[in-house]
């Protein structure tokens, strides 16, 4: 039987990649997006994915944008949070604003993407919920206060949901990526992102699809003794 797969910021980066490997492991993926109309309609046109738009800090929104998934693709038994953005600034810098949209995004995303679906998921005694935290929510970074808090605070929720899904055949994983070649990484000032691939013992970004991998593999009715976990996939760069 098809699984259904929800994969937020699914049409571009690293969620591009993961909408692409578990459709390849005969998944119904629906992808979400926020703003990027073109970027959304072309991976759609090469991929057959379906894109919704949405904006994950709402609950709202989200509430109504899952319901329109599962009437369309069936109810959803895989849910991947991975839409996340960046306002990076040193902390003396960092305004209110920059906080707050972080927050909304990466943290308060993550509990509107997993709590609508979480009932049908219990009452089915299945799921799989993959949230996508970050090495810098592990180690913290230099600019990113408001980032490493929200990721930092993905492996609370992850740890947390592990407990409370688990009697339910529900898991629930983190993956923490290090620093991979997406549009994201590429907009820090080149000098620092130098700096940064010189401290990744394999010398290179990660590959988008090398996430995906991990994705695909927690998503797998096969991984189900794998609960609560965090996988490092970061070239070396940071051990736990
Ligand atoms: N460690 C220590 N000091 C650092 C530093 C670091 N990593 N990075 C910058 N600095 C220092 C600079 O040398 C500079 O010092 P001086 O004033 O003595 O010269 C100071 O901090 C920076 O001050 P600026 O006023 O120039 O800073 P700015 O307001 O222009 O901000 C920045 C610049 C936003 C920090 C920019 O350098 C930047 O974007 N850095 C990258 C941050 C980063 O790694 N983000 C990760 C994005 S990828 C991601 O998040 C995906 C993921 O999950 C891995």
């Amino acid at each position: 039987m098809a699984r259904t797969a929800l994969v937020t910021g699914g049409s571009r980066g690293i969620g591009a990649a993961i909408s692409k490997a578990l459709k390849d492991q005969g998944c119904n993926v629906a992808a979400t997006y926020a703003g990027n109309d073109d970027a959304a309609a072309k991976f759609t046109e090469e991929t057959g994915i379906k894109t919704y738009k949405w904006n994950v800090g709402s609950y709202a929104d989200s509430q109504a944008g899952i319901a329109k998934v599962e009437a369309e693709l069936g109810p959803i038994d895989i849910v991947v949070a991975n839409a996340g953005i960046t306002r990076d600034a040193p902390f003396h810098k960092m305004t209110p604003e920059q906080w707050q949209e972080v927050i909304d995004t990466n943290l308060t995303g993550v509990f509107n993407t997993v709590h609508p679906v979480w009932p049908g998921m219990r009452e089915r005694k299945f799921g799989r919920v993959i949230v996508i935290s970050s090495i810098n929510g592990q180690k913290g970074q230099f600019a990113q206060v408001n980032y490493a808090a929200t990721k930092a605070g993905d492996l609370g929720i992850v740890k947390s949901l592990a407990q409370e899904g688990a009697r339910a055949g529900i898991t629930a994983n983190a993956i923490c990526p290090g620093y991979i070649a997406t549009e994201m990484v590429m907009a820090v000032p080149e000098k620092v992102r130098e700096s940064i691939i010189s401290q990744i013992p394999t010398g290179r970004l990660g590959e988008p699809e090398e996430i995906a991998r991990c994705v695909a593999f927690l998503a797998s009715d096969d991984s189900g003794f794998i609960n609560g976990s965090t996988i490092s996939a970061n070239g070396g760069q940071f051990f736990v």
